[in-house]
C-alpha cells in the first residue's frame, strides 16, 4: 500500500480519489490544511505528497520532504508554477496532470464572455426579482469580433475552435507557435493592438508574469473584454483596475487571481474581505469573478484522480519512470526524457 498525504483536500476531492485509490492500493489521507512550511510536516511517515494549485511547494518545504523520505511530489493540477521544480531536482520527483479536460477550461472561458456580453448575470439577478425591464442589458455580438488568444496549448486551442464556432476572426500569440495548425499567429502587442477579446491560456513563467500591464493594456482597443482561466499572476491586477476606471477595458472575466490563495475556494461569505483590490473589482459591474472552477466538472474531477493515481503507481512500479514526471534536468521541464523513458535524475 502506497500512502498519499493529499493537502489542501476538498469535499468535491474526496469521492474520485478514493475510488481511484482503491482500486490501485493507494491510500489518500486527506488534509484540509494547505501544504507548506508550517503544515509540511503532517507528510512524515507518507510516501506521496498530493498537491493543488494553492499549496507552496518552495525549496524549504521541499527539504523537509525529503528529510520524511517522502519520494514523489505528484500534483493533481497541470499548472506547476506553485512548485520549486529546479529544487526539486535531484531530491524528490515531480508528476503532474498534463491534461484532464481542457474542454472545460475553454468552455468556461466562452462561458464566462457570453456571461459578461449579454449580461445574463444581470438578467438572472433581475428577473429572480421580477424586474423585466432591459434597461443597461444591451450586448454586442460575438460573429466577426477578433479573439485574441495567448498560449495556443491544448486549451488555447479549443477555445480556438469554440471561438471559430462562434464566427469569429482567431489571432494568436505563442512562445512556441505550433507548426502547420492554421492559427494566425501575430506578435503579442499585435494581438493587443487587434483583439477584441482577448483570452489568456499560456503558463505562468517568470517571463509571462504581468504580461498583461499597464503598458500592454495601453495598446489595446476601448472596450477589449479581458478573459484570464490561466493564472492570475499573468495579469497585474491593478492595472487591470485602473483600465477598469480608466473605461478602456470593457470587461474582464477572472477565474483565477493573483492572490488567490488565501481566498479562493473558501467560504468566505460573512468575513471582511482584506483584499482591497479584490473587493474594488468584484464590486465594477463589468467585472466577474469565479474562484478557480474552470477545471470543476465531473469528467475533469475523475481524470485528475485517474491520472494522479496512475502517475503514482508507475513511479513506484516501474523503478521512478512516470510519463508524467515534471523535470528539471534538460531545462525544457516538460519535454524532457520521456521519450526515451528516463527518469529525470
Ligand atoms: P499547454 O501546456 O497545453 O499550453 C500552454 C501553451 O502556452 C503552449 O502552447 C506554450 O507554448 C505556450 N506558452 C509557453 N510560454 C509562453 C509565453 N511566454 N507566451 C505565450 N505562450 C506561451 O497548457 P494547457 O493545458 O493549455 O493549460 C494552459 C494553462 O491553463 C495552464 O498553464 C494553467 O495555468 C491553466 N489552467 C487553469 C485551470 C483552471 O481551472 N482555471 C485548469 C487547468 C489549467
Amino acid at each position: 500500500m502506497i500512502t498519499v498525504a493529499l493537502f489542501d483536500a476538498k469535499a468535491y476531492d474526496r469521492p474520485s480519489f478514493a475510488h481511484y485509490g482503491a482500486l490501485r492500493d493507494v491510500e489518500f489521507r486527506f488534509l484540509e490544511t494547505k501544504l507548506n512550511e508550517d503544515t509540511v510536516e503532517l507528510a512524515r511517515g507518507c510516501d506521496v505528497v498530493c498537491v493543488f494549485v494553492n499549496d507552496t511547494v518552495s525549496a524549504a518545504v521541499i527539504d523537509r520532504l525529503y528529510e520524511y523520505g517522502v519520494k514523489l511530489i505528484a500534483l493533481r493540477s497541470a499548472g506547476y508554477n506553485n512548485v520549486d521544480v529546479r529544487a526539486a531536482y535531484g531530491k524528490v520527483h515531480v508528476v503532474h496532470v498534463p491534461a484532464y479536460s481542457p474542454y472545460a477550461v475553454a468552455e468556461h472561458a466562452m462561458a464566462l464572455l457570453l456571461t459578461s456580453v449579454r449580461r445574463i448575470h444581470k438578467a438572472y439577478n433581475r428577473t429572480r426579482d421580477f424586474n423585466f425591464s432591459l434597461n443597461g442589458l444591451t450586448g454586442f455580438d460575438l460573429h466577426g469580433k477578433t479573439a485574441g488568444v495567448v498560449g495556443t496549448g491544448k486549451i488555447g486551442r479549443i477555445f480556438i475552435d469554440i471561438c471559430r464556432g462562434f464566427g469569429m476572426r482567431v489571432i494568436a500569440y505563442d512562445r512556441f507557435p505550433a507548426e502547420d495548425s492554421g492559427i494566425a499567429y501575430v506578435a503579442l502587442d499585435e494581438l493587443f493592438q487587434q483583439s477584441d477579446i482577448i483570452s489568456l491560456h499560456c503558463p505562468l513563467t517568470d517571463e509571462t508574469r504581468h504580461m498583461i500591464d499597464g503598458a500592454a493594456i495601453g495598446k489595446m482597443k476601448k472596450g477589449v473584454v479581458i478573459l484570464n482561466t490561466s493564472r492570475g499572476g499573468l495579469i497585474d491586477a491593478e492595472a487591470l483596475l485602473e483600465g477598469i476606471k480608466a473605461r478602456k477595458i470593457g470587461a474582464a472575466c477572472l477565474d483565477v487571481y493573483e492572490e488567490e490563495a488565501d481566498i479562493f475556494f473558501e467560504d468566505r461569505s460573512g468575513h471582511i474581505l482584506n483584499d482591497e483590490l479584490l473587493s474594488r473589482l468584484i464590486s465594477m459591474p463589468n467585472v466577474i469573478v469565479t474562484s478557480h472552477q474552470a477545471f470543476l466538472t465531473e469528467e475533469a474531477l475523475n481524470n485528475i484522480a485517474d491520472t494522479t493515481v496512475n502517475n503514482i503507481r508507475s513511479y513506484f512500479e516501474n523503478d521512478g519512470i512516470c510519463d508524467n514526471e515534471l523535470c528539471y534536468r534538460c531545462g525544457s521541464i516538460e519535454r524532457c526524457r520521456k521519450d526515451r523513458k528516463e527518469r529525470c535524475f
